[in-house]
């Protein structure tokens, strides 16, 4: 179904000092968690954006009484879950279903989880699997949502997980929250560690050792007061927006600046990219800083091994910064990108191909030999936020004007995005299309 879309021409510097809406990874788990902690949590800046939104409602439909001060400030009164009337619809949102499972496995009340079609096509078993292992009744049909969670004693174990993987790692320590016992998961590479940071900052016994992460529980969790720092992923956007678009100088303020995120400016630097960083302290348990970016000339790179995964959404962005450099990009060890809210292997280089990209697929990633000229066309963006942003960007350094079909959904993860670039000064608007 045709929605929205996003019109974009050729940009000339990009100037200014802007923000970005809150991490949705850190808004997920602020609702969720907030819903398990025993009284008021307090959130500030929490992304108000299509998959956040759904985990809140799915908190809400749990009897978690929930005001909302702002659009961006929440006051949860947490530490009681009731039956739900229905299933709970989690829409797009992987990382909610995925973590809000773990939570329903050891509830002593059946839920069922389901969401949009393109969650239904997600695979499901990378959780099932090691739920199931720590005694949950927890089933679905295909491996695939609706997932069927019933009462069940859980019991602690230690996971060895076959992919660095932030949201099964989540949904295990948080099972682990209502096991006998103590939960262990050792993860292949460094994957996001927000559950950890949240997890303690709450008074829960979970260390971490290398790249293994032990649980034991230790009674109820306290409530948080926490501000929601600028998502980099979203961040990632502007960032190479502003590398790409001629005589730009961005600053962006109150960026989440964590380790385990921040891949992509590690990757974008050693591709000659001028961006600095300067950390400006710390916004519930996570390092903020401010990111300031000129454009520069790029060159192509080789990524692979941990990296990865600390910016395993900004493979649709990157792609676009690897057409505009010179020379040849190489990434590998991305295999995951195939199974994100789209195939973003196969669906960027099928989008970017009609702006005349060529992009050289392979099972676990993709050759690029920049810098191409692209040159404008219709595409669309799959109901896939960071395609549909990506796209975007390329429209700011492709010659005429490009249309960016199924714009609403970038709303999954920053609402305004167009807005935003369009106060730095690109011409980028959104226009309502006829259903
Ligand atoms: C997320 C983890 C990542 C990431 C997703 C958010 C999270 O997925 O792609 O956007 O908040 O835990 P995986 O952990 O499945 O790699």
């Amino acid at each position: 179904m045709a929605n929205d879309c996003f019109k974009v021409r050729p940009a000339r510097g990009l100037k200014g000092r802007t923000t970005v809406p809150g991490d949705k990874s850190i808004s997920h788990r602020a609702v969720m968690f907030g819903a398990l902690g025993k009284g008021t949590t307090k959130v500030r800046g929490w992304l108000s954006a299509g998959d956040t939104e759904a985990s809140l409602a799915s908190v809400q439909a749990l009897g978690v009484p929930v005001e909302r001060v702002s659009q961006h400030e929440l006051i949860i009164q947490g530490g009681q879950l009731l039956p739900p009337d229905g299933p709970l619809n989690l829409v797009n949102a992987g990382t909610g279903i995925r973590l809000i499972a773990g939570i329903m496995c050891g509830q002593p009340f059946e839920s069922v989880l389901d969401g949009s079609e393109q969650l239904r096509r997600r695979p499901m078993k990378r959780i099932l699997t090691p739920l199931q292992m720590m005694g949950a009744n927890i089933s679905a049909v295909n491996d695939r949502a609706p997932l069927t969670i019933k009462p069940a004693q859980l019991r602690g174990i230690k996971y060895d997980m076959p992919m660095a993987s932030a949201q099964v790692k989540s949904a295990v320590l948080l099972a682990g929250l209502f096991a006998r016992g103590a939960t262990a998961v050792v993860q292949p590479g460094p994957a996001r560690d927000h559950t950890e940071r949240m997890l303690s900052a709450m008074g829960v016994d979970i260390v971490t050792d290398g790249n293994t992460i032990v649980l034991t529980p230790n009674g109820e969790l306290r409530p948080m007061d926490l501000t929601v720092p600028g998502d980099i992923s979203s961040a990632a956007f502007l960032i190479v927006a502003a590398l790409l678009v001629p005589d730009s100088d961005v600053t962006l303020t109150g960026i989440n600046l964590n380790k385990t995120r921040t891949g992509i400016i590690d990757v974008l630097q050693a591709m000659g990219a001028d961006i600095s960083v300067t950390e400006t302290g710390l916004e519930a348990g996570e390092p903020v800083g401010e990111i300031r970016i000129k454009h520069s000339a790029l060159k192509g790179t080789e990524v692979g091994g941990d990296v990865v995964v600390e910016m395993i959404d900004e493979f649709p962005i990157l792609m676009v910064a690897a057409l505009r450099a010179e020379g040849r990009t190489v990434v590998r060890d991305a295999q995951e990108l195939r199974v994100k809210e789209t195939d973003r292997i196969s669906v960027m280089a099928g989008e970017l191909a009609k702006l005349g990209a060529q992009i050289t697929e392979t099972a676990d990633g993709f050759i690029i030999d920049g810098p191409q000229r692209l040159t404008a066309a219709t595409v669309y963006g799959h109901d896939d936020h960071r395609v549909s942003m990506s796209l975007s960007v390329a429209g700011l350094v492709t010659e005429g004007e490009t249309t960016v079909l199924d714009a609403r959904c970038a709303g999954d993860s920053f609402p305004g995005f167009a807005e935003t670039v369009a106060g730095l000064g690109a011409d980028i608007h959104v226009e309502l299309l006829q259903q």
